[in-house]
């Protein structure tokens, strides 16, 4: 990629010219978490589901069709958040579905406190840290309830490869940073978060068969997802 092919750009932007195309692009990472929740299905039947940065609506609608109870998704930018009311304008008129823009380090005036399962996906890289957000769910997690995370694997954003999308030619590139296990594990830990279990997702034979763009990661981890029980409050 040179130079001149790349535009860097800031998060609120990035997804502001992204929304549009965001669901068609052949993203090899929501491939990804698709695949990771297809093999290991969240609790989601009866649940209150809050999803933070739910972006176009994609898990939200998972959630629902998981036999939700009701589901919020919180998400900064105006334009992933039309997309997500396109996606789901009967849910939302059926009163199951609610969506808020708010920054998700910020505060939620009015969010719920007794959520039973939050959802992060594909959102913490482009935090510089996982702590505030992860504070944040725990505000709204009930105690026993519980926090589901899936982020890009560290050592695939060690590399230099975060979120970004072509357009036109163009490369634009969002600002991503790797959080590792420890950093994950510290926040959770802060937040009142316990029984935390770790799983990744390798770029193995079988991975690569099904997302071929994950050929040049052969062997290496494509994506950290961790669950964790809320048990104290922060
Ligand atoms: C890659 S998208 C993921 C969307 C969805 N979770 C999914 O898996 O398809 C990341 C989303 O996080 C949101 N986001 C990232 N940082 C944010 C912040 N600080 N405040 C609010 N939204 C943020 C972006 O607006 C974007 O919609």
């Amino acid at each position: 990629m040179s130079p001149s092919e790349l535009i860097r750009t800031d998060v609120r932007q990035g997804y502001a010219a992204w929304a549009d195309s965001y669901d068609a692009y052949d993203n090899p990472m929501i491939a990804a978490v698709e695949r990771f929740l297809d093999s290991r299905p969240l609790p989601f039947a009866g649940a209150r589901v809050l999803d933070i940065g739910c972006g176009t609506g994609r898990v939200l609608a998972r959630a629902l069709g998981g036999g939700a109870r009701s589901a919020l998704g919180i998400d900064g930018s105006s334009a992933m958040l039309e997309r997500a009311q396109e996606r789901l304008t009967r849910e939302i008129a059926q009163g199951r579905v609610r969506l808020l823009q708010a920054d998700l380090e910020g505060d939620w005036p009015g969010v719920p406190a007794d959520f039973d399962l939050a959802i992060i996906t594909l959102v913490l890289e482009h935090a510089a840290s996982v702590a505030p957000t992860i504070a944040q769910a725990a505000r709204h997690v009930r105690p026993g309830g519980h926090l589901f995370v899936a982020e890009i694997h560290p050592d695939m954003l060690a590399t230099g490869i975060g979120a970004h999308f072509e357009r036109d030619g163009v490369t634009i590139a969002l600002p991503s940073h790797a959080h590792d296990r420890a950093e994950f594990s510290a926040a959770l830990a802060a937040a009142g978060f316990a029984d935390c279990e770790f799983e990744e997702m390798r770029a193995d034979p079988q991975t690569i068969a099904a997302i071929p763009k994950f050929a040049k990661r052969a062997g290496r981890g494509v994506l950290l997802a961790l669950s964790a029980r809320r048990s104290a409050t922060p």
